[in-house]
């Protein structure tokens, strides 16, 4: 099997392209720098011209500008970056699986409800649109997947992942907002790259969630990992996402009833993730 990743030098890219390679397949990364192909997704005629060279039998697109105030300041790129390749690669490629990384973010005002592929989704900003039109222009193609989820892990370079942040925060003793009217289902990126792999190989096609089975909010979050991790809150206050400077959805709590039945095992809980991530963090010291 040929395998390519989009954004393979990313949080989530990192970690999907480890776990192609252990599972044997021929693996090709695309990244502006630093990956086995560089070039801008943004370009079409470069990623057209890459897809009709190479052959692929599946592509995972990871990239995107997840920058929510970027995407604001700039919504023609954020709309060139992250929605036109979905298009693009839709219709450069032939026998190809396509697989499109898509958020959680289109979810608002039903606390830790959990959201199943066919709940209504809300478009409060530039991110979710651009995410929203990626995820249309992939199901345009009946061998598409798209993915929602949301994803926790470490880049390990200048840009800190929020797990990076907590835990430099807490260190550091710097000041932390928890929110605990912010709900997410969140996924460590190699518990999501396993299960990801395993529903590509049972060929699994359109709209599916895939994250943690529980839903919690943010501070739970920090609050589980910080006592896993053995660290210590201490420069704290509560706050309200609802303060944030943009709108930006809060109820982001997946239902992942449909990716279980098909992979048929139980996705990870709260605990599940905060332990692999300590695992993780403590092999990159
Ligand atoms: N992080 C989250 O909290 C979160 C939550 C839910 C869903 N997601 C989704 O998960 C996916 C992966 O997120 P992530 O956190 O892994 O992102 P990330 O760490 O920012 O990685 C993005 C990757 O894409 C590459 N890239 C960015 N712009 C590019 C361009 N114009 N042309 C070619 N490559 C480009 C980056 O490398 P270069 O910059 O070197 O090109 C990098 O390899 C995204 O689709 C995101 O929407 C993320």
């Amino acid at each position: 099997m040929r395998v390519c990743v989009l954004g393979s030098t990313g949080m989530l890219g990192i970690a999907l392209s480890k776990e192609v390679i252990r599972r044997g397949a021929e693996y090709v990364g695309v990244a502006r720098r630093n990956a086995s192909v560089c070039f801008d997704v943004s370009d079409d005629a470069a990623l057209s011209d890459f897809l009709r060279r190479e052959r692929f039998d599946v592509i995972i697109n990871t990239v995107a500008i997840i920058d929510h105030a970027a995407c604001e300041a700039q919504p023609g790129l954020a709309y060139m970056v992250n929605s036109r390749p979905s298009s693009i690669i839709v219709n450069a490629i032939r026998r190809c699986y396509f697989v499109q990384i898509s958020t959680d973010g289109y979810f608002t005002g039903d606390g830790s409800q959990k959201h199943n592929e066919s709940s209504r989704v809300v478009l409060l900003n530039e991110y979710a649109r651009t995410k929203f039109a990626a995820e249309m222009f992939a199901l345009g193609s009946s061998e598409s997947l798209v993915v929602r989820t949301n994803i926790v892990g470490f880049r390990n370079n200048k840009k800190a992942t929020f797990v990076e942040w907590v835990v430099n925060s807490c260190k550091h003793e710097d000041h932390i907002t928890l929110f605990d009217d912010y709900f997410v289902s969140s996924i460590s990126v190699s518990l999501f790259s396993k299960a990801l792999l395993d529903l590509i190989e049972k060929k699994t096609y359109g709209m599916i969630n895939l994250a943690s089975s529980e839903v919690f909010s943010k501070a739970e979050f920090i609050r589980t990992l910080v006592e896993v991790f053995g660290l210590c809150l201490k420069n704290i206050t509560t706050g309200s996402v609802k303060k944030l400077p943009f709108h930006r959805a809060e109820s982001l709590g997946l239902d992942v009833s449909r990716a279980e039945k098909i992979l048929k095992y139980r996705l990870p809980t709260l605990n599940d993730v905060i332990l692999n991530l300590k695992d993780e963090y403590f092999a990159l010291q």
